[in-house]
This record gives structure tokens, sequence and C-alpha cells, in this order.
């Protein structure tokens, strides 16, 4: 099995060894390919035998500005399971140096000193490629503000690929906090390498960006925006749910008056394909209803352990042996 990982690894050469993974854009539709399949090995490699020594020595530092539970854990297993180490930031930067002052350059040049790659979530747009600029380590985005989650929206596109098969010829549709959703920008913008249609839905102060919503425009795409999931459930092929990002609100009172526009309940996925799958990044804060859990088009405790598995290629990729 470890053979088969290194010779994935190897074959037409890895394009992603000691690279930085800030954004989906670095991703073409052949790169996804290679990064499938390797995370289908890693699968296969798991379930089997539950890991593997491929990242022996190798020492991987995250480092968390805001809370998570999955990507910090996946990652943390990812690297585990390939038989690396963590140095883990995770709990709360604020028993880091960072509490006195120590700024993202000189954290990240230090934990450099320590790891061989460095995994960021932080607050703030932008500042995965702010600590790209200055280590040389690479940096893997585990989330920039509002701005990107790619291995997030990787993983997504493979849990689509897995549960249908297929990615071309999907009516997919996004709802929730379309604005403020970092995975929901990732994700918009790695479906635009293929040949799908798309939904937007949410109340009007929570649509997607301008900028984004050109692109999908500009990209010839068949794109409809609504303020009603009923308009679009009976099409769907997949449903993306997220939840209203409190945590980007300036003025609280206004989060209080949106955050339950909507839940996706039985009674809603009644309306659905049987065919359809619902997803959400997670986590839920009320969007999908417990009811649904038990739906076997829930797929989003799947798309979770699918995480492990992309986030496995993607440090055996940019760690592993090119
Ligand atoms: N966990 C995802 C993120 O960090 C989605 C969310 O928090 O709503 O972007
Ligand atoms: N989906 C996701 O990023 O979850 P966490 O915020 O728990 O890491």
């Amino acid at each position: 099995m470890k053979q088969n990982i290194r010779k994935i690894i190897g074959q037409g050469g890895n394009e992603f060894a000691g690279q930085d993974i800030l954004s989906v854009d670095q991703f073409d539709r052949e790169k996804l390919t290679y990064i499938f399949s390797l995370a289908a090995q890693m699968r296969e490699l798991v379930e089997r035998q539950g890991g593997t020594d491929l990242l022996k020595g190798r020492v991987l530092a995250c480092l968390f500005y805001e809370p998570s539970t999955r990507t910090s854990s996946s990652f943390i297993a990812a690297m585990n399971r390939l038989g690396g180490t963590v140095i883990p930031i995770t709990q709360g930067v604020q028993f880091s140096s960072v509490s006195k002052g120590e700024t993202l350059p000189d954290t990240v040049r230090t934990l450099e000193q320590y790891a061989d790659a460095i995994v960021l979530r932080h607050p703030k747009t932008g500042a995965a490629q702010i600590a790209a600029d200055y280590a040389t380590r690479p940096i893997l985005n585990a989330g920039d503000g509002t701005g990107e989650h790619p291995t997030q929206a990787l993983l997504d596109l493979f849990t689509i690929q897995e549960e249908l098969g297929r990615v071309d010829g999907l009516h997919i549709a996004m709802a929730g906090d379309l604005k403020y959703g970092r995975t929901v920008h990732s994700l918009t913008r790695l479906l635009l390498e293929y040949d799908v249609s798309l939904s937007y839905v949410s109340p009007e102060i929570l649509r997607l960006p301008l900028d984004l919503m050109n692109r999908v425009r500009e990209q010839g795409v068949d794109v409809r925006e609504t303020y009603n999931v009923a308009d679009v459930i009976d099409s769907a092929d997949v449903l993306y749910v997220t939840r209203v990002q409190k945590e980007r609100f300036s003025d609280l009172s206004q989060y209080e008056e949106i955050k339950d526009f909507y839940e996706i309940t039985p009674e809603l996925m009644a309306q659905a394909k049987d065919e359809m799958i619902i997803m959400h990044p997670l986590p839920r804060v009320g969007e999908i209803h417990y009811g649904v859990d038990d739906d076997p088009r829930a797929a989003y405790f799947r798309q979770v352990r699918n995480g492990m598995f992309i986030r496995m290629a993607l440090l055996a990729a940019v760690l592993g042996s090119a």
C-alpha cells in the first residue's frame, strides 16, 4: 500500500512538493484528479491498516487563531495516520506568545524552525498569503477570514464526486451565508472548473459577493439567485447548506434578525430528488433539522470523514517525496 501511495505521489511529478496551499485557484482538473486519487488511496489505507509511516520524522504545526473542531482535528489525525507528529496550537492562541503581541510573521518564522509545514487559520482575509510571504516552509490555509477555505472545498468536491459519481452536469444549490461563508467562496471558485449549474439561496444581506458572482457569470455558468430554498430543492442534485457566520457581523442585531431565516426539515427534503445529497461544512446551528440526519441523502458526516482523507493526501503531496 505504501508503495502504491509513493507511486501515485511520484506519478507524473508531484507538483505539490514543498508548495503552499493558499487558494483553490491553484487547482485545475488534472491536479484535482491527482489529489482525489491520492485521497481514495488514503481511505483504503486507513480502512485496511489504520495508517502508515510515510511521513515518519516529519512535523506539522497547526496554528489556529480561530476556533475549529474538524479542520484542526482532521489535520492532526491525518498527520498521525501518516506517521508524522504535530505541534498543536489549536486550543487558543491566547496561550501562545501571540497574547504577548507577537506578530504573525514572527510566529510562523518561529514555528518553521521546528516544523516542516504550517497549517494556519486566521480571522483576517489574506493572512495565509502574508504568512507564506514570510515563511520558507509550506503554509496550508485552513481558513482566512471571509476569504477562502481551500482544503474544505477540496473535501466538498471530493464528497460530491464520491457520492454522485460525477460533478459535470450537476445542479448545485448553496444556501445560507453566501456573503461571509468562505467555504462557499472556495467551492464556487473550484466548481468553475466544471460544467455545472449553480443556485444561490440567501436573504438579501447575505448574497454572494458581487465580484464572485461576476466571475461566475463571466464563465457563462447557468446561475440563479433566490431567497427561497423551496424554489430550488426539487431540481438540485446537491444542496450545500451553511451557517450564518455570527462572528463576522459588526452589528449583532442584524445577525439576530436573519439567523433563523430557514431550516431544512424532513418535510422540505420530501420535495428533493431521491438521489440528491445534502451537505454542510459544519458546525450547524439550526439550519438542518436533526430529523434529516437519518435520511440517507444526509452526507454531512461522510463529508467530515472525507476531510481526513483529503488532508492526508495534501500532506503526503506537500511533504512527501516528489
Ligand atoms: N467551519 C467552516 C469554516 O470555518 C464553516 C463555518 O464555520 O460555518 O469556515
Ligand atoms: N468545516 C470546518 O472548517 O469546521 P471547523 O470550523 O470545525 O474546523
